[in-house]
């Protein structure tokens, strides 16, 4: 029986998880899962409580006694350094290795689509890799507070960091039936470690023979995802630019509000967490679009072999979305709350839901 650790955080974390607990209680109601969850308390509320962020007795416990954890968001405008969301979040997909950061969007209908010329479909898939990059913390400042200061940022990337997310995102495409992937860089300037992922990427690539792959410059990306989204497939990325690229396809999709993500090692652990963050600017209004939470539940399905019920998440959340049974972003007028019943009603009763 899987364990799932249920961590709301913050914001609207709290809101969002709810729903997905709401879900996967359904599930465990009528389908052939049973999965056991436990609530954690972290997060700003916490830290500001007693000055913990997370400590290495909790790390231990959620490393060698869980299967997975389902994150909600951590960030809060009175912890302006953040400090709670470094320890917790990024220190969850560092300690455990975990290098893939898998970030699925879908387009489910043309007119969530904000721009001019519309593709009939569209799904790109990022793979960001999540455990060295400019993520590491490695750097420092000098004469700080004074007009000679100095900051550095290292971007530290490894020959096994960038083959392990390459391979994997080739690997994806290829069991999945993907026929594009395509490496996002710097390497017109960042000649080190864009020279490296370049590299790579044509040497893991030359094992796929079947599968289209360029490459393309961070900017120059930007733009081209802008005006033909339709050309791209699976991205592989750095950490950085990853986040970036990450959120830009969100928003050509649908929004933030919509966008799941998973954080992998195959085979071993995995942390499950919507892109978007705590958005305190409609924390606590009921009005945060659950969805994104939700379809983290249908990555943990997929994840956990229950591909079958994962995919029945997907088509629910399509039919909320086709049936305007939506929250304010998508131009709905239902609350979180809502939204996250009509789901798991829909999916429990395998029929769509007449309220
Ligand atoms: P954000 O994703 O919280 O919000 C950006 C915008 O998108 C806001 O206008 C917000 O209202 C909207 N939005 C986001 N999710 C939505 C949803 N589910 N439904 C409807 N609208 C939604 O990004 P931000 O404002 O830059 O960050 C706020 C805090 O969250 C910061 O502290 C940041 O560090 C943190 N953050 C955490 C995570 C995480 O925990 N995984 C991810 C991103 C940001
Ligand atoms: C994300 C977030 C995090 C990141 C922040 C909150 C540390 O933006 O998960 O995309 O930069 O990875
Ligand atoms: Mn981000």
């Amino acid at each position: 029986m899987p364990r799932i650790a249920l961590i709301p955080g913050d914001g609207i974390g709290v809101e969002v998880v709810r729903e997905a607990r709401r879900l996967l209680e359904a599930l465990n109601d009528s389908e052939s899962i049973n999965f056991e969850l436990v609530e954690w308390d972290l997060g700003a509320d916490r830290y500001l409580r007693d000055g913990t962020t997370i400590t290495d007795d909790e790390f231990r416990s959620l490393s060698d006694d869980y299967d997975a954890v389902l994150l909600g968001a951590l960030g809060d405008p009175r912890v302006p350094g953040n400090e709670h969301a470094k320890d917790i979040l990024l220190g969850m997909r560092f300690k455990l290795d975990l290098y893939v950061n898998f970030r699925p969007c879908v387009l489910l209908a043309p007119e969530l689509c904000p721009l001019r010329d519309v593709p009939g479909s569209l799904r790109l898939e990022t793979f960001r890799e999540n455990t060295e990059g400019a993520y590491t913390g490695m750097g420092g400042s000098f004469k700080t507070g004074t007009p000679d200061e100095v900051a550095i940022e290292e971007d530290v990337n490894t020959r096994k960091g960038v083959e392990r997310i390459i391979r994997a995102a080739f690997e994806f495409a290829h069991t999945r039936g993907r026929e594009r992937v395509t490496l996002v860089d710097k390497s017109n300037v960042q000649r080190h470690v864009g020279g490296l992922y370049r590299r790579v990427f044509a040497e893991v690539g030359e094992g796929y023979p079947d599968i289209a792959q360029d490459a393309m410059y961070v900017d120059a990306m930007a733009m081209d995802l802008v005006r033909r989204p339709e050309r791209y497939q699976v991205i592989v990325t750095s950490n950085l630019f990853g986040d970036i690229i990450s959120d830009l396809a969100a928003e050509i999709t649908g929004g933030l509000g919509l966008a799941p993500s998973a954080n992998m090692n195959p085979g071993r652990q995995a942390l499950f967490e919507p892109v978007h963050g705590s958005a305190p600017d409609i924390a606590g209004q009921n009005k945060a679009n659950p969805i994104g939470a939700i379809r983290c539940v249908g990555l943990m399905l997929d994840y956990f072999g229950h591909a079958e019920i994962g995919e029945r998440v997907e088509a629910a959340v399509a039919a909320s979305v086709r049936e305007g049974r939506t929250t304010p972003d998508l131009g709905g007028d239902l609350s979180t709350e809502d939204v996250g019943q009509w789901i798991s009603a829909h999916i429990a009763k395998g029929t769509p839901a007449s309220t």
